[in-house]
């Protein structure tokens, strides 16, 4: 999915993040907690994500408040991934400026040797965020180009307004 996020400033980035779970509590995606979506969520934590499956013509988007998900939940996640995966969150300083691919194939190496046979803690650099939605906009195009979106917004109450809106 896409994730949007915006500085202090108000300056927007986005970039693709992977869903790794949603329930009526949000929608959780795991990453580097130094990297710039990190820095923009610490002073402005609100969030948009878009999910598009192009042969059914159909978008997701949604907004909403982030917060970090609990240790003991990205402790479980980072447990299940792959040996490789783990020690690359260990070995990349995300969205730091690095002088070449080398930095993180000696890194990489290094820890290779390092957690042979051995359980890779979590860096506390590293975690995941949920997305509680606010607003959620379920976007179906249709031939006649009438495309139909349908909009949820939490009210006040807790209960969700539903409205369509234009194409
Ligand atoms: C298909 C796809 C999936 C990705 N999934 C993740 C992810 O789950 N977590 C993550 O941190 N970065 C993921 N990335 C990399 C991010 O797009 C991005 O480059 C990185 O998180 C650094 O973003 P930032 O500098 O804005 O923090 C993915 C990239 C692509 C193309």
């Amino acid at each position: 999915m896409s994730l949007a996020t915006a500085s202090a400033a108000g300056a927007p980035s986005a970039r693709m993040v992977l869903l790794r779970g949603y329930d009526e509590s949000g929608f959780v995606f795991f990453t580097n907690y130094t990297g710039r979506k990190a820095t923009d969520l610490a002073v402005n934590p609100r969030a948009a994500l878009v999910l598009f499956w192009s042969p059914l013509h159909r978008q997701i988007r949604i907004e909403g408040a982030v917060a970090k998900v609990t240790e003991q939940e990205s402790d479980d996640y980072f447990r299940s991934r792959p040996f490789g995966h783990r020690l690359g969150a260990l070995a990349s300083p995300q969205s730091q400026v690095i002088p070449g691919r080398a930095v993180l194939e000696d890194r990489m190496a290094e820890l290779e040797r390092e957690f042979a046979g051995k359980e890779v803690p979590r860096p506390a650099t590293w975690g995941g965020y949920r997305v509680t939605p606010l607003m959620i906009e379920f976007w179906q195009g249709r031939e006649s180009r009438l495309h139909d979106r349908l909009r949820y917004q939490v009210q006040a109450n807790g209960s969700w307004l539903l409205e369509r809106l234009a194409p």
